[in-house]
């Protein structure tokens, strides 16, 4: 039986519009973010389809461990890390890369283990006061990175600007400057762009940019289509009218 409402995903269109993402950031490397499910498009088909990305940037361990299990051995960030030593277990079975976002992450690497030192990203929290470590204690949690055999090194350096799709917002200026205090004189690769600071904020495109919703043909800019920005829809919803009714005016 035919389904009565389905979505169909387009795999053409997702490669198209990492081509269109890469076209926006010139020599920028590409964490492709597919959380939640890439965002109800289908974790494994969309991480297939875009085999062209540089990284994939999942939630959770879970998350992680379902695209192994599919076979995809390509880098896996986790952006909200590991809280638990049975996670960072399996995250180092798998080789994720891991998102350090406060100070009991910091303290889970300290144990020793076998696997090879995982990739991290420390995360600072620059005003957007989700994740992350603020100023002094983000400088503490770097500088307790150091020492540790369990870590690469250089770490990176990451953090999210809460109001990139606002243009003239100060906020983005501030973030970004707390950022570059933050990080001045320290190794290592950056990352802060989410879709909306891509197109926004050329100076935060940095080493590594974090496309989401631009992966999947959907603008983050209030007032301009996806479209617009060369993009092409990945998701079409089918399905049929049940019923047509003409009614009097009023
Ligand atoms: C840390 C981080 N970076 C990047 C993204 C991608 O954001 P967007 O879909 O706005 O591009 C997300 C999504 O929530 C995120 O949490």
């Amino acid at each position: 039986m035919t389904p009565f409402v389905s979505a169909t995903i387009d795999a053409e269109a997702l490669r198209h519009n990492l081509e269109a993402v890469r076209a926006r950031a010139p020599g920028c490397r590409v964490m492709a973010v597919i959380k939640a499910n890439a965002y109800g498009h289908g974790l494994i088909e969309v991480a297939r389809a875009l085999e062209g990305a540089d990284a994939f940037a999942v939630a959770r361990v879970d998350e992680g461990l379902a695209l192994r299990k599919a076979g995809i051995r390509k880098s896996v960030v986790l952006l909200e890390g590991v809280f638990e030593p049975e996670q960072l277990a399996a995250a180092a079975a798998a080789g994720f890369g891991l998102v350090v976002h406060n100070e009991e992450q910091v303290n889970l690497l300290r144990q020793p283990f076998d696997s090879a030192p995982f990739e991290v990203w420390l995360k600072l929290d620059s005003g957007m006061n989700r994740l992350g470590l603020k100023g002094a204690a983000f400088a503490a949690a770097h500088a307790a990175l150091q020492g540790m055999p369990g870590v690469r090194h250089p770490v990176g350096l990451m953090s999210h600007l809460a109001s990139a799709d606002l243009k003239d917002d100060p906020e983005n200026a501030l973030q970004l400057e707390r950022f570059q205090q933050a990080t001045a004189g320290l190794p290592g690769a950056r990352s802060l762009a989410n879709s909306a600071a891509i197109l926004n904020f050329a100076e935060a495109q940095a080493d590594w940019i974090r496309p989401g919703l631009l992966l999947y043909g959907v603008s983050p800019l209030s007032g301009v289509s996806g479209a617009e920005l060369g993009l092409r829809p990945v998701m079409t919803l089918h399905s049929r009218v049940i019923a047509l009714k003409e009614v009097a005016p009023g």
